[in-house]
């Protein structure tokens, strides 16, 4: 049917035409994925990078980050703003540190119930780092979901947010989580596009029913708040 056609679309463009390189694509150490997820919470993919690589290099495991003193990190913090952000990531790290004793936690739940993570990035370290079958739902799934099912329904409200949900969970591929949420992120930041998407080639094209409506530039719909 037409969700099954849309997940292995996804798959298949992953496999064979995905070539967008990022520094934790493909990591497994949740550790290294929640920070590459806490830097990109408010930040563009291209800024953030660097950041990620010198919080990696200084400060290898999240022992060594909760063990780091709130100046040092701050400033190493510099220029990505939103400190607030900063603040519960050292949280999060003492408390895995402490009350965890430096592992990770390996649920849904218990990631979730970390300082600064939300549902977004709750899926998003659980299914890259553990395989666990959670979507992530972020601006490029909204768009993607949004253009190919028709979907009119403004993404920042209350309805929009459940119908979403249910419907990112009903095409996740359940064997390889991890892969198809990166996948389908990729795919929206690479040929989904919010402005001038790459509608000739896009292999979800034939059953897109925002393309062959003509409506790419309508869909996704914000409530006008
Ligand atoms: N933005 C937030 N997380 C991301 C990821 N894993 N890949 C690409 N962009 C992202």
């Amino acid at each position: 049917d037409t969700r099954n056609f849309f997940t292995d679309c996804i798959m298949t463009w992953d496999r064979v035409k995905n070539s967008r390189a990022m520094p934790w694509k493909g990591e497994k150490d949740p550790y290294r994925i929640w920070l590459s997820e806490i830097i990109l919470q408010q930040t563009r993919v291209e800024q953030g990078w660097p950041y990620y690589e010198r919080f990696i290099a200084a400060y290898p495991t999240v022992t060594h980050l909760a063990a780091a003193t709130d100046e040092e990190v701050f400033r190493l913090w510099q220029g990505l703003g939103y400190y607030a952000r900063c603040k519960n990531m050292l949280a999060a790290a003492r408390t895995i540190a402490g009350t965890h004793k430096g592992r990770f936690p390996q649920t849904y739940e218990g990631i979730a119930a970390l300082k600064g993570v939300g549902a977004y990035t709750a899926a998003a370290i659980a299914s890259f780092a553990f395989n666990l079958p959670h979507a992530v739902l972020d601006g490029n799934v909204y768009r993607v979901l949004a253009r190919y099912f028709g979907i009119d329904t403004p993404t920042d409200t209350t309805a929009g947010k459940k119908l979403f949900t249910q419907l990112a969970g009903e095409v996740l591929h359940l064997r390889q989580p991890g892969i198809y949420n990166q996948a389908i992120m990729d795919f929206g930041a690479v040929v989904c596009k919010p402005q001038q998407p790459l509608c000739q080639g896009c292999p979800l094209a034939a059953r897109c029913q925002a393309f062959q409506q003509g409506l790419t530039d309508l869909v996704p719909v914000k409530s006008k708040k």
